[in-house]
């Protein structure tokens, strides 16, 4: 973290739940924290399966999560991963990220640093959605 660099809480959470990260396949840890809009922290992390396919990712245990908690309004996200570039959401996550939370900023952030704060939709540009139908 640089010196002039506030500690978010959000990204601290992140970075928390990332060290219960199940990846004995990939090796590839990753945390998620969601913001609610009344100010809770919801947590998630990767979680890994022999058959592959059946991984889930940290935001997508995150979101589910918290929408099985009944919270339906989302300020922000983080993603923590161990890596010098940012790690964003994959392509499903973004689907299921925008669908729940909107146009959110997506702060990604590794063990030491936030490397981008992004908005959803600049890495959704294009989305199928309720409109679409
Ligand atoms: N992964 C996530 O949890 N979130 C991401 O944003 C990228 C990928 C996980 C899935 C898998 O367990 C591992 O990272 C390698 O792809």
């Amino acid at each position: 973290m640089r010196a002039s660099e506030p500690i978010d809480v959000l990204v601290t959470a992140a970075r928390e739940a990332r060290d219960r990260a199940i990846a004995p396949y990939s090796h590839f840890r990753v945390g998620a924290a969601l913001e609610t809009a009344d100010g809770r922290i919801i947590t998630g992390c990767n979680i890994e399966n022999a058959s592959y396919g059946l991984t889930t990712c940290a935001e997508r245990v995150a979101l589910l999560k918290a929408l099985s908690e009944g919270h339906r309004v989302f300020t922000r996200i983080a993603v923590v991963a161990d890596t010098a570039a940012p790690t964003p959401p994959c392509g499903p996550c973004r689907q299921l990220l925008w669908e729940y939370c909107g146009d959110i900023p997506v702060i990604m952030a590794n063990l030491a640093t936030v490397t981008s704060t992004t908005p959803l939709a600049a890495l959704f540009p294009m989305p199928f959605d309720h409109r679409s139908l």
